[in-house]
């Protein structure tokens, strides 16, 4: 089910409506827990917020959040808690300490976890009396409270119905993704394969840049052009993906591959790292080898699953296939 919030400005009652306050805890203070427990004061809600290491709290309590003592004690003064700490192991130690106070409440984690991590948290909510919505954060501290902010979240919907106006608070897009209370760390968890393996992708082509006596903020401006073909090709690709169908028509794994060693040569020449490159090559020489060199780069996903050896998808031609 989605949330997006879209108002009509012609109709004033349309125009959006403050919730009700609901008081909120907050437990974690990193930049992350701290941007949202600043969202839900904006939006007029009453919040108490916890941190391990006290002292994350002052800007917060100068816009009225009460500090708490304890993550116990912050979770008694709300019926619903958000937790947004580092990781899963975080999220056991806190819970550890505040399980038992939040028998009979709602806690919303909104920490990056893996979906199996997710899943466990919601068998030990489950166990302990406590409603659970997993969230992901899928956008920036700097996004949150504001209308490019994406959450999405897991678990009951049930839950996410009750406490959706005080989760609009925090994004201007608010998904509920499914009962699975382990799906929005899977998106959460797939989107931040895409974002890292990207990171790696822009500096590393910043470092051989470099080597090669180019500056990065040289090289930025020609770079900003990839992005901006990616919309087009995610769509393509999703769709190949989904249908299992992987035309080469437009570029094939194998000039990909060729492509790809010639940007290995070059950083090994220059004495850079060239191990992500390396596991790279390695793939696509894979699904080479199993006969996909033909086929549109959308084939690696198959090649990824270990599916190489699958039949060539029926629209790579039949007599180049089989090479
Ligand atoms: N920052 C972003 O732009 C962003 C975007 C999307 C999602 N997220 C996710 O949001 C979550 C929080 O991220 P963040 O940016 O706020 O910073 P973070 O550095 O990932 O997390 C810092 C918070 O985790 C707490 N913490 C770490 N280990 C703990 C433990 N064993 N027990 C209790 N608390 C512990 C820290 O407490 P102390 O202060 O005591 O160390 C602090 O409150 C992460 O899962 C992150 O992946 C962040």
């Amino acid at each position: 089910m989605t949330a997006n919030r879209s108002y009509s400005t012609s109709n004033p009652s349309d125009l959006p409506t403050r919730p009700s306050p609901t008081p909120v805890t907050v437990l974690g203070l990193g930049p992350m827990g701290r941007a949202l427990a600043a969202a839900l004061l904006a939006a007029g809600h009453p919040v108490t917020v916890w941190n391990r290491t006290p002292g994350r709290a002052d800007d917060l309590a100068a816009r009225g959040a009460v500090p708490a003592a304890s993550a116990a004690g912050a979770v008694a003064a709300a019926p619903l808690t958000l937790l947004c700490v580092r990781d899963d192991a975080a999220v056991r130690a806190v819970l550890g300490a505040a399980g038992p106070a939040l028998r009979g409440r709602t806690l919303v984690n909104a920490t990056s976890v893996g979906p199996e991590q997710a899943r466990a948290t919601a068998d030990w909510a489950g166990a302990n009396g406590v409603r659970l919505l997993n969230a992901a954060v899928l956008s920036p501290v700097s996004t949150i409270g504001g209308p490019a902010a994406v959450i999405v979240c897991s678990g009951e919907e049930q839950v996410f119905r009750a406490h959706r106006p005080v989760l609009d608070a925090l994004a201007g897009t608010v998904n509920h993704l499914g009962a699975d209370p382990g799906r929005a760390a899977v998106y959460d968890t797939a989107l931040l394969d895409l974002f890292w393996t990207t990171v790696h992708g822009c500096l590393h082509a910043f470092a051989l840049a470099r080597a090669e006596g180019v500056r990065a903020a040289e090289l930025a401006p020609y770079a900003q052009g990839l992005p901006r073909m990616l919309p087009a090709l995610l769509d393509e690709w999703a769709r190949s993906a989904d249908e299992g169908r992987h035309p080469g028509d437009r570029s094939t794994v194998a000039s990909g591959a060729s492509g790809l060693a010639h940007v290995a040569r070059t950083a090994r020449a220059r004495g850079l790292d060239t191990g992500v490159l390396d596991a790279a090559l390695a793939l696509t020489g894979r699904a080479v080898a199993a006969g996909h060199g033909p086929a549109g780069v959308s084939v690696l996903v198959e090649t990824i699953a270990g599916a190489a050896a699958a039949p060539v998808p029926a629209t790579v031609p039949a007599d180049t296939a089989t090479g």
